[in-house]
């Protein structure tokens, strides 16, 4: 998605694997103690990044060959195009930048929460059969457990009630970015401490949802919280941000959860899946929330009477962030 529609790269399959292998490396290292030793945390990120910026560049470069003259077709084009408008053309280093950052902050957060979505469906099977109430209720669950052609549009999606609020728990109780950092422009106070101007603040997402008073029985997986009836996050601007707050909230926010809605859609009307280990993996906090050595799910397609078509080999889909 990152890669593809945002940037409208076309890079052969073999080099995004391979790209994909050292991105993973990025990833791992983007938060590291700045020691640049050999082997280090932060050596084996910045060489990930250097390997990363060398692909982009390449990348960058037949593109902008390739989309002269044309109309806008991707976020890449804007920015570039947009830069150019106001005078000042970006620099092929501020694209590359510009350009990681983005798949940074569009895949590593969409995966997490991809991955969460997919852990709470199989730890709570009543909210995936309720889902698929609610998808049948729509005719968009027929009962040959086919999702046909056109049957998925954004007003279809948007009507669906129940599959919000799942998304929405998900991103409250298991939100993929911590928090953000603000450097402060005028020197203010908070509960007795002063915060001079000039420092670094970090405002943390997830604390504020374990926190929020608005949120009763805050540790419990429960969509319905935020059904209308209910609606917990209906007080106050700030209880709920899984998307960040202010001027400098997710730009990718509707694009991630119409993401979300679609695979929630794809997982619940089409296909059986389960836990392939033992027991749920353990979840770490950074750089985003993930489970520790991936989730293994196995997946079933469904025939025409929703039985579950098995597998030729024991192949199963290790979803990793
Ligand atoms: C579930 C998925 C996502 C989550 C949880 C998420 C979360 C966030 C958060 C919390 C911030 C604000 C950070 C801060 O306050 O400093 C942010 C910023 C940003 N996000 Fe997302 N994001 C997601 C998906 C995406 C996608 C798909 C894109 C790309 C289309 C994207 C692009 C951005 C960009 C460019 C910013 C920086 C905005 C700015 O600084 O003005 N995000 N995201």
């Amino acid at each position: 998605m990152a890669i593809r529609v945002l940037l409208g790269f076309s890079i052969p399959e073999e080099d995004l694997g391979h790209l994909f292998e050292v991105y993973q490396q990025f990833v791992e290292n983007v938060f590291s103690l700045p020691v640049d030793l050999p082997f280090s945390g932060y050596r084996r990120g910045i060489q990930a990044r250097q390997i990363l910026q060398k692909g982009l560049e390449k990348a960058i470069r037949e593109k902008l060959q390739c989309t002269q003259g044309k109309d806008y077709s991707d976020a890449l084009d804007i920015l570039i195009e947009s830069s150019k408008e106001h005078g000042k053309e970006m620099t092929m280093q501020e694209l590359k930048d510009g350009t990681l950052e983005l798949i940074f902050a569009a895949y590593a957060t969409t995966a997490s929460a991809s991955t969460s979505l997919i852990m709470q469906l199989l730890k709570h099977p009543a909210v995936l059969e309720k889902l698929r109430e609610e998808l049948r209720a729509q005719g968009i669950l027929h009962s040959g457990g086919c999702l046909c052609e056109g049957t998925l549009r954004l007003d279809t999606l948007s009507g669906l009630r129940y599959l919000d609020c799942v998304i929405k728990e998900v991103m409250r109780l298991f939100t993929p970015i911590s928090g953000g950092y603000r450097t402060v422009l005028q020197t203010f106070e908070l509960d007795g401490f002063q915060i001079p101007k000039g420092w670094s603040v970090m405002y943390s997402i997830r604390d504020t949802h374990d926190t929020a008073p608005v949120f009763k029985d805050v540790n419990v997986f429960d969509p319905d919280r935020f059904s209308q009836a209910r609606s917990e996050d209906k007080d106050g601007r700030f209880h709920y941000l899984p998307f960040g707050g202010g001027v400098r909230t997710c730009l990718g926010k509707h694009l991630a959860k119409l993401f979300l809605k679609v695979l929630a859609v794809e997982l619940a009307s089409t296909s059986r899946f389960e836990l392939a280990t033992r027991t749920f993996p353990r979840i770490t906090l950074v750089p985003v929330l993930h489970p520790v050595d991936g989730l293994s799910v196995k997946f079933f397609g469904l025939d025409s009477n929703q039985n579950k078509i098995l597998p030729e080999t024991e192949a199963m889909l290790s979803a990793t962030v």
